[in-house]
């Protein structure tokens, strides 16, 4: 936990402060180091998945792109499903660890797989076309404007000029009810974020700087996100 909070320097009121916290949050806090993740859970949707659940297809988006998969499933399969398509899908998860979970889990052995938390991601700037969170993050994410914050800027760092990235979903009450998450989106991500979905449930994507959100594959991620209201979670 502390690890993950040294990785932004800039101080920033409201997020860093302690006592601020989103409300209504489904994460526990524990004792342990990896208490990141203490409420997730371990599915594996596939490509056809995925692919609803976004409502496009990365591979008519994104042709040829290389996406960062954060909160993958825990055996890849989106990933290793992209391939035929095309795409290079990097997944990441911090579940990943025999000694964590048991040995039915992923274990590395394709080495584009890595344990690693949304909060510090271990890939150089302007490293991806598409990053997307199904079901992972923000929704397991600590309750903290921190824990946003790093998400967010992290996110957007690794992202490709043009690049756009998709979170889904935004849980409706934290939307609604925090006056603290417009202010950290924003500080995240050089005000590059929008929040989207008409419908149910409310998701958010962020761009590599505030005027990519007028590019091409923002507009065409923007109009699956309002258009698709599957409903994947009524949080
Ligand atoms: C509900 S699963 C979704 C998996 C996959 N996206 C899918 O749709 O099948 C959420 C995953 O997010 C991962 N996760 C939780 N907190 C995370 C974090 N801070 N960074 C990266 N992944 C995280 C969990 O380990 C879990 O495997």
């Amino acid at each position: 936990m502390e690890g993950a909070s040294e990785i932004s320097a800039p101080v920033i009121p409201g997020v860093d402060d302690d006592a601020k916290i989103f409300p209504e949050m489904r994460f526990v806090k524990t004792d342990e180091p990896e208490s990141y993740y203490a409420c997730s859970t371990r599915s594996d949707r596939t490509y056809d998945e995925y692919t609803a659940a976004l409502g496009f297809d990365p591979a008519d988006v994104f042709p040829g792109g290389r996406i960062l998969d954060i909160g993958s499933g825990v055996k890849a399969t989106f990933a290793a499903e992209a391939r035929e398509r095309g795409l290079q899908v990097f997944p990441l998860n911090p579940l990943w660890s025999k000694d964590h979970l048991g040995e039915d889990y992923a274990t590395g052995t394709d080495n584009r797989w890595v344990r690693a938390v949304s909060q510090r991601l271990p890939y150089i700037d302007d490293s991806f076309d598409f990053v997307v969170s199904l079901l992972g993050v923000p929704l397991y994410l600590p309750g903290t404007p921190r824990a946003y914050y790093d998400t967010f800027s992290e996110a957007q760092r690794v992202l490709r000029p043009n690049g756009v990235g998709l979170f889904m979903p935004l849980m409706k009450r934290v939307v609604n009810l925090s006056p603290h998450l417009k202010p950290v989106l924003g500080a995240a991500t050089g005000n590059a974020y929008e929040i989207l979905g008409n419908g149910n449930p409310p998701k958010l994507m962020i761009a590599k700087h505030a005027g990519a959100l007028a590019s091409e594959n923002a507009a065409a991620v923007r109009k699956a996100a309002d258009r698709n209201t599957a409903n994947y979670a009524t949080f």
